[in-house]
């Protein structure tokens, strides 16, 4: 990747290729420190919106559901494509009492409580995966680690049977971001679609034999004596498997490169300096894996001056706010003991990540297998950057593992 520092006035943070080209830290500070609400103007056909980069502004906008809506699109891509088709139905773009009942629903199969079989089960494939990469010597850790634990955890929630799982994973990692040039929005839209296709028809499976599944779970239940939709189901069936998927990955692979690159770091995880839960914390700061979520205006307010108008776009940039010096000790620094670490890697408010433990039992598995598997690992060939103005991470990463023979002996706790 390049070092240019660019201007502020010449980033466009609505174009994928900006975010594979350059090195933003340098113009996130400038814009926390100089304009804290900068607009990023019109470009190529897009209409312009506001970009939101301190912590605390962020975490304000993401409380306040009187003055913005998720309901017309809730990423740049919806956002300035005129709207989400999924408002008003799939969770992550419904507001009001809707949101809060169908939140409930989906807490349900969330909460730590119900998830404690999803997690044991977490827990022996990221294991049997570090034990047969470590075993090998190497892989790609994003293709063959990374790819198969958060897809087979959210598919057996959902009860995607197991010849269908790598079709699904292309479709996801296809939906939301690009790994080549070559895969453009007319691509990804396509990719969406499959997606829902694929669940429309384990809806109608479902609803002739029922199974143990979140699915045939969002069949029996509903909301305000009215039963979901199929087309309520299908869209949030489709925002759990993006949402479970393709974050969680990412983090991971964020999680083995920066670790790969930092031996002080690794050395404390190994030898138990850090607690796993605080590691696992800086892994997700540091990684952001969505570097934005978005709102709309609905009823005019004020931040830092700047009047935002009933329409108007707001972003809240988590690559900035997760790196805010106001809020956070030496934030360029990797620590894997920072305390406290309250990132916003996952939200805040009304919307705050229904996937949160999830995702934390498995970047924490991870890291654990890794402390007990290996004495370390290093990075053996180029990591891929994924083309994308919503999520960043890798797509490809190399890497060799060095075997700790005495946990590779243990019997597995
Ligand atoms: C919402 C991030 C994993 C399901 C969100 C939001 C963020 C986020 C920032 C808030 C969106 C907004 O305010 O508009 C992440 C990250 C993850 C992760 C960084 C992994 C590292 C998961 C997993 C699942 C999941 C594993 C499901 C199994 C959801 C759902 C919502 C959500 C359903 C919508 C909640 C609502 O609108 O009430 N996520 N997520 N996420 N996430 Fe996650």
């Amino acid at each position: 990747m390049s070092v240019r520092a660019p201007a502020p006035k010449t980033v466009d943070l609505g174009d994928p290729g900006t975010f594979a080209d350059h090195d933003l830290d340098e113009f996130w500070r400038t814009l926390r420190d100089t304009a804290p609400v900068h607009w990023n103007p019109p470009a190529d056909g897009r209409p312009g919106f506001w970009v939101v980069s301190r912590y605390d502004d962020i975490m304000a906008a993401y409380r306040d559901d009187e003055h913005f809506t998720s309901e017309r699109g809730n990423v740049l891509v919806t956002l300035l494509g005129g709207g989400d088709a999924g408002a008003g139905r799939m969770l992550a773009v419904t507001d009001g009492h809707r949101h809060h009942e169908l939140r409930k629903i989906l807490q349900r199969v969330l909460s730590p409580r119900v998830l404690s079989d999803v997690a044991a089960a977490v827990r022996a494939n990221t294991r049997q995966l570090i034990r047969e990469a470590v075993d090998s010597g190497g892989c790609d850790f994003a293709e063959q680690i990374a790819g198969r634990i958060p897809m087979t955890t959210i598919s057996n929630l959902l009860g995607v049977p197991e010849r269908d799982r790598d079709y699904l994973l292309e479709q996801t990692k296809a939906a939301l971001s690009a790994d080549t040039e070559d895969v453009d929005e007319v691509d990804s839209e396509m990719a969406r679609n499959e997606i829902l296709l694929y669940f429309m028809d384990m809806v109608e499976e479902r609803r002739e034999t029922p199974g143990d599944d979140v699915i045939s779970m969002l069949i029996a239940s509903s909301i305000d004596g009215v039963p979901l939709s199929d087309e309520d189901i299908v869209l949030n069936c489709y925002s759990l498997i993006i949402g479970g998927d393709e974050t969680s990955r990412l983090t991971m692979i964020d999680g083995v490169h920066t670790l790969a690159a930092r031996p002080d770091q690794w050395r404390r995880l190994k030898h138990g300096e850090v607690a796993i839960d605080t590691a696992v914390d800086e892994v997700l700061r540091w990684a952001s894996p969505t570097m934005h979520f978005g709102r709309t205006v609905v009823r005019e307010t004020e931040l830092h001056g700047v009047p935002l108008r009933p329409g108007e776009i707001v972003t809240l940039w988590h690559a900035s706010g997760n790196r805010d010096e106001r809020v956070f000790d030496r934030p360029g620094e990797y620590d894997l003991g920072r305390t406290p670490n309250k990132h916003l890697a996952f939200g805040y408010g009304p919307h705050f990540c229904l996937g949160s433990y999830l995702a934390k039992v498995e970047i924490a598995e991870l890291l654990m297998a890794l402390r007990d598997f290996t004495t370390g690992f290093e990075q053996t060939g180029e990591a891929l950057r994924i083309r994308s103005n919503f999520l960043t991470g890798f797509s490809t990463l190399p890497v060799r593992f060095w075997p700790d023979d005495s946990g590779m002996k243990e019997v597995d706790r």
